[in-house]
């Protein structure tokens, strides 16, 4: 038996305003995209913007249903329209904000588990790191230089 030790490397920045000119403005675009976001039962809004090396940005929002499993994230929503707008583009860098209608959110929100699956996929196939920030409604700013840090041990198509 041997023990395997898994790290990952993160940058957190105080604020928004201490973020690079192009990263502010991909988080104004997730702001926007999280106030139109469709979250009634959750009352948990969700942006995401995403910069292609077309030099486009797509974003999108959670969308809620009321069935509810067959609501979508925020992330998925914008990678997936990415995916379908731009085939042959890569993204090269995403933002990623939360706010709650309930309470103050205050501290950086990471993608869920399922949308981490998604922007890995997309990752791979492009064979280039997506640069990742997220942040709630105000406060800390997270970056991750690519999706891996934020899911070691990735399941992937190699396999199939
Ligand atoms: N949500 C996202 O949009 N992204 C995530 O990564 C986590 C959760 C949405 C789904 C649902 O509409 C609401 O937030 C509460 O889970």
């Amino acid at each position: 038996m041997k023990e395997v030790k898994i790290e990952s490397t993160l940058q957190v920045f105080d604020s928004i305003t201490e973020l690079p000119e192009d990263i502010q403005e991909l988080m104004s675009v997730a702001i926007e995209a999280r106030e139109k976001a469709y979250a009634p039962y959750s009352k948990f809004n969700v942006g995401a913007a995403i910069l292609l090396d077309n030099n486009e940005v797509v974003s999108g929002s959670n969308q809620e249903n009321a069935s509810y499993p067959s609501g979508l994230c925020a992330e998925r929503t914008a990678i997936y329209y990415a995916g379908a707008k731009y085939p042959n583009s890569k993204m090269l860098k995403m933002a990623l904000t939360a706010s709650s209608q309930n309470q103050l959110t205050d501290k950086p929100i990471p993608p869920c588990g399922a949308c981490r699956q998604a922007i890995a996929e997309y990752e791979i196939k492009q064979n280039l790191p997506i640069e990742i920030y997220f942040m709630g409604a105000k406060g800390k700013v997270v970056k991750s230089e690519s999706l891996v840090n934020l899911l070691p041990l990735v399941f992937e198509s190699s396999v199939l």
